[in-house]
């Protein structure tokens, strides 16, 4: 593993809980990449840059894109890649479990205390979030966002860039998706159109986007 990395999207509320999993990794932050208006204080943050001033010894480091939302963390990834970032790392909090068997695709961020269970696949830029249960045969497409706590039993199939609210539940064998959204604290015992953001206990669709 290498040992500095760049954080692109340094404005992102994720992207300080990312410098704290580096930094229990012993990883050393080379450059903090800002591209947009910052939701929070960037302060405690070293080596500040904006994305426009980036050099070329740079872009030749692993990079991380800790965004919360699928669709703006698929954009930075997007344009890392226009500046030349093309080793996009994979990082696990040191707190948290991943069985050898489960699989974990680049760029992916395992937070705190999460657990990834035998067998599981996660796909490209996935976030799989603080003390997030994902249990054994789960597939996670690329982009997904999982919240908080959330609850996933086995063998669920969830769809590119949808996103699991916090400490949601769902029941074994569920399908969410693509870009669908599980409110926070839903409990899914039915399958998740694509689209279709879904809420409560059990969980019903409160919104279907315009163009599904
Ligand atoms: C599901 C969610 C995306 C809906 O947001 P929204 O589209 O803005 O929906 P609204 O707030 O307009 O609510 C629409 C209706 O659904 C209900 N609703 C919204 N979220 C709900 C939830 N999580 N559980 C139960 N009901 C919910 C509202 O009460 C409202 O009902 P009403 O029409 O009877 O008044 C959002 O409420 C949510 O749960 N987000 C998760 C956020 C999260 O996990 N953050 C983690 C950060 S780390």
């Amino acid at each position: 593993m290498s040992n500095q990395i760049v954080v692109f999207g340094a404005e992102s509320a994720m992207a300080h809980e990312a410098v704290e999993t580096c930094r229990r990794l012993g990883i050393e932050i080379a450059a903090a990449v800002v591209t947009g208006r910052p939701e929070w204080e960037l302060l405690e943050l070293d080596n500040i840059v904006h994305e426009n001033a980036i050099s070329d010894s740079l872009t030749k480091l692993p990079v991380i894109c800790p965004v919360w939302l699928p669709q703006l963390r698929r954009r930075a990834v997007e344009s890392a890649r226009k500046l030349g970032f093309n080793d996009f790392m994979t990082i696990v909090d040191p707190t948290a479990t991943v069985a050898s068997s489960a699989r974990l695709g680049k760029g992916v961020y395992v937070h705190t205390g999460a657990n990834v269970g035998a067998g599981a696949t996660i796909g490209d830029f996935a976030l799989i979030n603080r003390g997030a249960l994902v249990s054994h045969h789960c597939h996670l497409r690329a982009y997904v966002t999982t919240g908080p706590g959330i609850t996933m039993s086995s063998r669920c199939r969830i769809g590119e860039e949808a996103v699991l609210g916090v400490g949601c539940t769902l029941i074994q064998d569920r399908i969410v998706g693509e870009r669908a959204f599980v409110g926070a604290g839903a409990v899914v015992i039915r399958d998740v159109d694509a689209d279709t953001t879904v809420a409560g206990n059990p969980a019903r669709v409160i919104k279907r986007s315009k163009d599904s």
